[in-house]
């Protein structure tokens, strides 16, 4: 039985293109932000992004116009009483998400609906305990742009149900169109525990004057045919995100190749995020 309803809790840089991939598989969307100001501009940017689709052909104007009508910004968690899945987005905080996920497991009354959560890093089990029905609750792990990155992680917790895993592994494949990888709950999954220390190496490198941004990121893009080198791509991702999900993965390895740098703490304090502050390693126009 795939989902047909929706609900997506946050809409920053992930929540939208979630919200926006959903709906633009023709489901019926609701996207809750805490503030009418987020709202706004989660919207914006899915605008944005589908616009970006039709200049590029990928999309029709109609597409564009019945995907946005699919989706409904709401404010409140209340609102997701009838969806049959709602997945979780909003930032790497273990106790933002946990108290989400005790608002929903009473807010969404639909027998056998699925909490998934898009956390990075944050062990589901977590947040399966917050709620009434944790055989219920995934880690559903979207890659940033989601429209156009084709992976997602399916993290099942100890107690997550087969019949839960299979649902999102049908929606996944089946209406989002992504290729599925599975991965046990231990922190940052197998994506990021791979990317991680990657991205911490080339600030280490940095940071210790051993080479500059733009030679560490033209040595990847240009001797490794990479899309992106890996001080973009932490700006891409937002070096809070960074941060958060460093953190995480010391917590749970203590080894020292997830241990933020330095320089990284510094830049979060000073709001240096990357693309979404408009610098971070590179400077950007927003
Ligand atoms: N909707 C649909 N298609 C879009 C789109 C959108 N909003 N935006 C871009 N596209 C399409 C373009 O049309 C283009 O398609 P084509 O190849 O068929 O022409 C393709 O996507 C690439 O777009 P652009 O040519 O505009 O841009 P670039 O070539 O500069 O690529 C990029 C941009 C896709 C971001 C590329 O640099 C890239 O893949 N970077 C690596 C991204 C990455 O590694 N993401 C994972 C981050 S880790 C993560 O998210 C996990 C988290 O937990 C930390």
């Amino acid at each position: 039985m795939s989902f047909s309803k929706i609900g997506v809790v946050g809409c920053g840089l992930m929540g939208s293109g979630i919200a926006e991939v959903c709906a633009k598989a023709g489901r019926d969307v609701i996207v809750a932000e805490s503030s009418s100001e987020a709202l706004q501009a989660g919207a914006a940017r899915i605008e944005k992004s589908l616009g970006r689709a039709v200049r590029a052909e990928k999309l029709t104007e109609d597409e564009m116009a019945s995907t946005m009508a699919n989706l409904t910004f709401v404010d409140s968690l209340g609102a997701m009483e009838d969806r049959d899945l709602v997945v979780e987005a909003v930032l790497e905080d273990e106790a933002v998400k946990v108290a989400i996920f005790e608002q929903l497991s009473d807010a969404v009354s639909v027998p056998g609906a699925v909490l998934a959560s898009n956390t990075s890093s944050i062990p589901i089990m977590k947040l399966a305990m917050a709620t009434a029905n944790p055989q219920q609750v995934v880690g559903v792990h979207f890659f940033n742009p989601v429209p156009v990155m084709g992976l997602i992680e399916l993290v099942s917790s100890l107690l997550t149900s087969d019949e839960t895993v299979q649902r999102c592994r049908d929606f996944a494949t089946g209406v989002l169109g992504k290729r599925v990888i599975d991965s046990q709950d231990r922190a940052g999954f197998v994506v990021n525990a791979l990317l991680i220390p990657y991205l911490l190496s080339a600030i280490r490198m940095m940071e210790s004057g051993f080479a500059s941004a733009e030679d560490i990121d033209a040595g990847m893009v240009l001797g490794c045919n990479h899309p992106m080198g890996p001080l973009a791509l932490t700006d891409l991702i937002g070096l809070d995100t960074t941060m958060a999900v460093a953190e995480s993965l010391y917590e749970e390895f203590k080894e020292q190749l997830y241990a933020p740098p330095p320089l990284l703490s510094r830049m979060c304090d000073a709001g240096l995020l990357g693309r979404k502050s408009g610098r971070g390693f590179f400077v950007y126009n927003r």
